[in-house]
């Protein structure tokens, strides 16, 4: 008897599952080592390398270590690093003034890093938090959080970098015309091939707090983010601010943070086809490594599949923690 059609599957998809070289043949997405961005948290002194305790793996290098490290990533390939400062509470001023000193730690490791690997792109944070004395991204007066004398500040600052050697300015800060007041200055000083990647879709995010631990912004931070970063709720609001930052001369714009918010890095990308960046920011590294430091999933594998994730959503790249450790493994063909 001929076996009719309700007798057999009409379409098999296991069949193109079989083996690893036919899962390749029609694997969809890939993830490399050129999609990483590595930051990195860089503090004053000499040789230092000081854990950060709620993010396993995660230091605060010294300028001497912080190239080191630059060059390590080099060495693996990686082509971009990205530099936050840590401050003490003794760093900090309530006019900020660090922020666009040429001569502060993160503006001396760019030198540092560009006289030792001139090849690996280095990227910067453009923020008043990490030298604020409560902590917040812009000036505070009468305990609002002010846009435009913030804006002078954060150009100044971006001047600073890119006299310093940046390739890759990175606004984190959220205030409204910064990225069009930053691009006319940079063209102005003559840094036309400086670019910026800005944080276009920044949520408020319970999702930061070990990075506020490592930059010195938890003991700082007073109140929340909430009237410059974005509602969570939201995901029309992200186009909106991603085309008005592309209009403004953004040449790239990040989504952050990252796996919570991978609907919002594939409407972006859908919607302006731009390079997309979104950031595993520092909440999501520390669960993964505290899971996996219980033994309760497999660290290695779940990194890489995040990071895979990252691409299926339309990112064309990820800032991630566990950027060297990624592209080792890739490199050793895990
Ligand atoms: C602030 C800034 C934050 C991060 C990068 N830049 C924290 C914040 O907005 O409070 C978070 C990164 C991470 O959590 O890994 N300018």
């Amino acid at each position: 008897m001929r076996p009719t059609q309700a007798a057999y599957p009409a379409a098999r998809f296991r069949r193109a599952r079989q083996s690893p070289a036919i899962r390749g043949l029609v694997r969809e997405n890939s993830f490399g080592v050129e999609d990483l961005i590595w930051p990195l948290f860089v503090r004053s002194g000499d040789a230092i390398e000081e854990p950060v305790p709620s993010m396993p793996g995660v230091m605060r290098r010294s300028v001497d270590k912080v190239v080191e490290a630059a060059i390590e990533a080099a060495d693996l390939g990686i082509p971009a690093i990205c530099l936050f400062p840590y401050t003490g509470i003794e760093e900090r001023t309530e006019d900020c003034a660090g922020a666009w000193d040429p001569d502060n730690h993160a503006n001396r490791a760019i030198r540092a890093i560009k006289a030792a690997v001139p090849q690996i792109a280095v990227m910067t944070d453009v923020a008043l938090d990490t030298y604020n004395i409560n902590g917040h991204d812009g000036f505070v007066e009468n305990g609002e959080i002010v846009n435009d004398r913030t804006i002078e500040a954060l150009v100044r600052m971006t001047l600073a970098q890119a006299e310093a050697g940046a390739d890759i300015i990175g606004p984190s800060d959220m205030m409204d015309g910064r990225i069009g007041a930053m691009r006319g200055a940079l063209e102005q000083a003559g840094h036309s091939n400086v670019m910026i990647l800005s944080y276009a879709a920044k949520y408020a995010s319970a999702f930061y707090g070990p990075f506020r631990d490592a930059v010195g912004a938890s003991a700082a931070l007073t109140g929340d983010k909430k009237t410059y970063q974005m509602d969570p709720a939201n995901s029309d609001e992200a186009l909106r601010l991603v085309e008005r930052d592309l209009s403004e001369g953004a040449d790239m714009v990040m989504v952050k943070p990252g796996m919570p918010y991978l609907d919002i890095c594939r409407r972006v990308k859908d919607a302006f086809g731009a390079p997309t960046f979104a950031y595993q920011v520092s909440g999501e590294y520390a669960m993964i490594q505290a899971a996996a430091q219980h033994g309760w999933i497999d660290g290695d594998r779940v990194m890489m599949e995040s990071l895979m994730a990252f691409k299926r959503a339309g990112c064309d790249g990820v800032l991630t923690y566990f950027a060297p450790a990624v592209a080792r493994r890739l490199r050793d063909g895990g």
